[in-house]
């Protein structure tokens, strides 16, 4: 078997896809309470070439007024499909997501004990009882042919994935601000901290003013 060969095999053997990050953090690591460069940010999120844009209820909320008002050309048939963690069924605004333009379809992730709302996705998945369960989300994406996850959240998301060893990859730029108080307590890892571990560096760049830092995730 020819080394590409290989890859694709263990890319099919793989039971979970490729999990990355990316985050626009200030200088403490905060995800919030400042400007990001968003032109300079979703520029450099096209490195991946997700299959899937993986986004937290909170992150989809934070943009209610912009999905309200946006643009909306339709469905992308080339673009990744959006999958929405939302245990809690907040989340309503499904057809204003699925017509933004960015992705070819929209994926509600929920749990058994999600209650019925009024804004039912097309299409959703139950993985877990009382809330999502990640690992088991991620394992039917990769089930459906998902090779790559663009994981697009605050820290809430992120560092649930890190906890649970499910990040494949952090990608981090940097923006030369200090958030102070207006970060919160949004750091690009969550509240709570994940367990100590080491990352391997696999790139580093200054973009202007801005670094972009890239980790693997040791296992
Ligand atoms: N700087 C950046 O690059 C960037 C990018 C995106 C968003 N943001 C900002 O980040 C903020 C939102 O971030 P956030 O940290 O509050 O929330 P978030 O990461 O967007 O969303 C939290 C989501 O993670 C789920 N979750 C957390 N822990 C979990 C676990 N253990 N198991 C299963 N699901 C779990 C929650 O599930 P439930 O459904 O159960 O609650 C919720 O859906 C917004 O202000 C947004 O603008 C910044």
């Amino acid at each position: 078997m020819t080394s590409a060969g290989g890859r694709g095999y263990v890319q099919l053997m793989r039971e979970l896809p490729h999990v990355v990050a990316h985050v626009a953090v200030s200088l403490e690591g905060a995800t919030t309470g400042f400007e990001p460069d968003l032109a300079r940010f979703y520029a450099l999120a096209q490195t991946w070439h997700e299959d899937v844009t993986l986004v937290g209820a909170d992150t989809i909320l934070a943009q209610k007024a912009a999905l309200a008002h946006g643009p909306r050309p339709g469905p992308a048939p080339d673009g990744p499909l959006l999958a929405v963690v939302d245990s809690s069924a907040r989340v309503h605004e499904w057809r204003a997501l699925r017509d933004a333009g960015h992705w070819s379809g929209v994926l509600a992730l929920r749990a058994a004990s999600t209650p019925k709302s009024g804004g039912e996705p097309p299409e959703k998945l139950v993985v877990g009882r009382e809330r999502v369960d990640l690992r088991a989300a991620l394992a039917a994406l990769a089930a459906r042919g998902a090779a790559t996850v663009r994981v697009d959240s605050g820290g809430a998301l992120i560092g649930a994935l890190l906890a649970k060893g499910l990040l494949d990859e952090v990608s981090l730029l940097v923006h030369p601000v200090f958030a102070g108080h207006g970060g919160g307590h949004h750091h690009w890892y969550g509240p709570s901290h994940p367990p100590a571990g080491t990352f391997v560096l696999a790139g580093n760049e200054t973009i202007g003013d801005l670094v972009w830092l890239r980790y693997q995730v040791s296992r």
